[in-house]
């Protein structure tokens, strides 16, 4: 098989229909809670940019996008524990209701390390959304508003998740098969 189309063989977590039903559930939800207000919503680079550009048109309510980059897990699945700030908010956010979109919830370091952040710019409100939960994985202690699924401790790629900046662009959530050649 070709490196462009390895994926086809992990097998598929949630489906893309799967993904977008949860999603648009999500979206109804939030447009209760923020009924007749605003939102900034504010994506975690890379890995949410696809969930966010699907959550944000599943609202209604009026809302704006800013992006914040954090250090990742750079080319493995380990996390080296420290979280670092790439790339700060663009736009104020002070008195704002803002939703934080993040791809999975998993040590809770990065979150942990944003809200705290965030909070000293004095928000509103701050919630979090996160597509994916792996509520075993969990060093801080940190929940999310809105999770789209709680999974088990897997690596996942697809729907904005890598393995080393790959299978970003793959359509469905995906499991990494522990043997995968380029793993360790
Ligand atoms: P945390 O700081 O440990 O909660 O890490 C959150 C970040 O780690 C996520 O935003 C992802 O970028 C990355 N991550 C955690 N688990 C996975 C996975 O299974 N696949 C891809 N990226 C993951």
């Amino acid at each position: 098989m070709s490196p462009s189309n390895i994926h086809k063989d992990f097998p598929i977590l949630f489906s893309e229909q799967q993904i977008a039903e949860r999603t648009a559930e999500i979206g109804r939800q939030i447009d209760a809670d923020y009924a007749g207000k605003s939102v900034v919503l504010v994506g975690v680079l890379k890995g949410a940019a696809i969930f966010l550009a699907d959550l944000a048109r599943s609202i209604t309510v009026d809302c704006t996008f800013d992006f914040v980059a954090v250090s990742s897990y750079g080319k493995g699945q380990k996390t080296s524990g420290a979280v670092k700030l790439i790339k700060d908010l663009d736009l104020p956010i002070e008195g704002k209701n803002i939703i934080v979109v993040e791809d999975i919830l998993d040590t809770g370091l990065t979150l942990c390390f944003l809200r705290n952040l965030f909070e000293q710019h004095r928000p509103r409100s701050l919630r979090v959304a996160a597509l994916l939960d792996k509520p075993s994985r969990r060093l801080e202690k940190i929940e999310a508003d809105y999770v789209g699924f709680k999974i088990p401790n897997h690596f996942v790629v697809g729907y904005g998740m890598d393995y080393a900046e790959r299978f970003r662009n793959v359509r469905d959530i995906r499991l990494m098969p522990p043997d995968y050649p380029e793993m360790h």
